[in-house]
């Protein structure tokens, strides 16, 4: 086995990994809201107020902290009031975006709401600016912050809700540059500047705007929009999904794939870094203080949907290679928290990289829901300084990518976290580990995913991939070494 070096400086502490950075995003997109997450009162499956009760469970087990709604594209194309009020009135109409399908709007404001305090997480509304009025948005922040004497107090109060909700994070529009209106950077600033006027901070309600920040590797949209805001935003938004390649076009299968596909995915999972880096060099550029937060709010890898589903509604399997595509993911925001206060997976339950997926009554976790569970103690801990020797690895004239990923955190109790993945399929590495600034007593809590690139769970083998307790390592005097099968992720807990 090859022997890596790894360092870990506990003595430096740097940024604080928000805890939202484990966020997720659910939008009305083919069944994720309705039968993923919501079914309605009446339903068979086990259920409160309509939502799944199995769903809540399994994503208060990896702790949700912040859940954004409802898109994406059907955001800008949401008016909320046809989602509130007696169901029997509430608007039926066709879900333009995804699929072509009746949407009922019986998923609307009050379920959201209902579905985030049910889950304990921060509701994270994505407002209309592409086809809704200025009107509409603050009147939508009215509705549900408002607790004086209003109209929109007084409507809300008239259905069902006496107190306001506390709301903090409010998405400006949803990729201005494409679906939420095609417009260029300059021009959705200054839009921007004039909705958010108009989005009040009522009754002790603190609003955090996010302003629609680039797809990939759209710098000018960034710098546009950096100079257009100045400090009227908290924070602005990356769209990146992770593919088989540079292009939409570079789609392929979630399961059934070859090594060369496994690695170009994990390459192209490594990207964001670049991403990263650079949106933060040309957002210094404006706010070398670091005042305004990216906040990466849809990720994750985007595959050919499953044979024989709705081509709308992007269904597609997760596998091993997702989850470490998960644990890359997550790694790298740990890495750059200093400026990335948020990112959220897309999308929760039964669309692109989701992290639990159901058909009827039955439920399944996939890898990267275990990813999430497994990093959870990194939530609002100190991303603390380490470093890993890596080796490349891919196949033969193929991209090579980094073998090792990692992140180390130190919670507000004292226990130091480590997370490493190993995405190599040929070579297990045996990671030395100095470690530096912290008296280790023990270890707490080990797991280990590990798996074949390609192993997924289905409705007929629901367990095929889970965690499993982790014993391939020794602490000793400061030391400690970790054998990392190949495909693997790794959690340690120490005290
Ligand atoms: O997540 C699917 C879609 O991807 C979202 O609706 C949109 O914002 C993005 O293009």
């Amino acid at each position: 086995m090859a022997k890596v070096k790894m360092v870990i400086n506990a003595a430096h502490q740097k940024s604080k990994i928000n805890k939202e950075i484990y966020g997720h995003f659910s939008e009305h997109l083919g069944r994720c809201i309705y039968e993923g997450i919501y079914v309605g009162e009446d339903s068979k499956i086990p259920n409160t107020r309509g939502i799944r009760n199995d769903v809540v469970e399994a994503l208060k087990e990896i702790k949700i902290p912040v859940l954004r709604w409802p898109g994406g594209c059907f955001a800008d194309e949401y008016h909320w009031k046809d989602g509130i009020g007696p169901k029997e009135n509430r608007k039926k109409m066709i879900n333009t975006h995804w699929g072509g399908v009746v949407e009922d709007n019986s998923f609307g404001t009050h379920e959201f709401m209902d579905l985030c305090e049910q889950l304990g997480c921060e509701p994270y509304i994505a407002g209309n600016l592409g086809s809704g009025t200025v009107q509409e948005m603050a009147e939508w922040v009215e509705y549900m912050t408002f607790d004086g004497v209003s109209p929109m107090a007084e409507l809300r109060r008239k259905n069902g809700r006496e107190k306001p909700w506390k709301l903090k994070y409010l998405g400006i529009g949803n990729e201005n540059w494409g679906c939420g209106g095609n417009m260029r950077p300059e021009y959705y600033a200054d839009e921007y500047r004039r909705y958010q006027t108009y989005c009040r901070n009522f009754s002790g309600n603190q609003l955090y705007k996010v302003a629609c920040g680039p797809s990939g590797a759209d710098y000018h949209w960034t710098d546009k929009l950096m100079q257009g805001i100045g400090n009227q935003a908290h924070a602005i938004s990356l769209h990146n999904y992770t593919l088989c390649g540079n292009d939409w076009s570079d789609r392929r299968h979630a399961t059934g794939f070859d090594e060369s596909e496994y690695y170009k995915v994990v390459y192209f999972a490594h990207e964001t870094e670049k991403l990263l880096v650079k949106h933060c060099e040309v957002m210094s550029k404006y706010d070398p203080d670091h005042k305004i937060g990216l906040i990466v709010d849809e990720w994750g890898t985007w595959y050919e949907v499953e044979p024989g589903t709705n081509p709308g509604f992007l269904y597609q399997q997760n596998t091993m290679r997702d989850a470490l595509v998960a644990a890359i993911h997550l790694d790298m925001f740990n890495q750059h928290s200093d400026r990335v206060v948020m990112a959220n997976i897309a999308q929760t339950v039964n669309v692109l990289q989701s992290v639990l997926l159901t058909e009827g009554e039955k439920m399944i976790k996939t890898p990267t829901f275990y990813v999430f569970k497994m990093y959870r103690g990194h939530q609002d801990a100190t991303l603390v300084d380490s470093f890993v020797e890596n080796k490349a690895v891919g196949c033969a004239g193929d991209l090579q990518v980094p073998s090792l990923s990692q992140s180390v955190s130190i919670s507000a109790d004292g226990k130091l976290m480590l997370t490493i993945s190993n995405c190599s399929l040929q070579e297990a590495f045996d990671v030395d580990v100095n470690l530096i600034g912290f008296d280790a007593k023990g270890v707490k809590e080990a797991e280990i995913l590990t798996n074949a690139m390609d192993a997924h769970n289905t409705f007929e083998n629901p367990d095929a991939v889970h965690t499993e307790v982790f014993s391939g390592y020794t602490l000793k005097d400061g030391h400690m070494s970790i054998q990392m099968p190949c495909c693997s992720i790794v959690s340690i807990t120490l005290e």
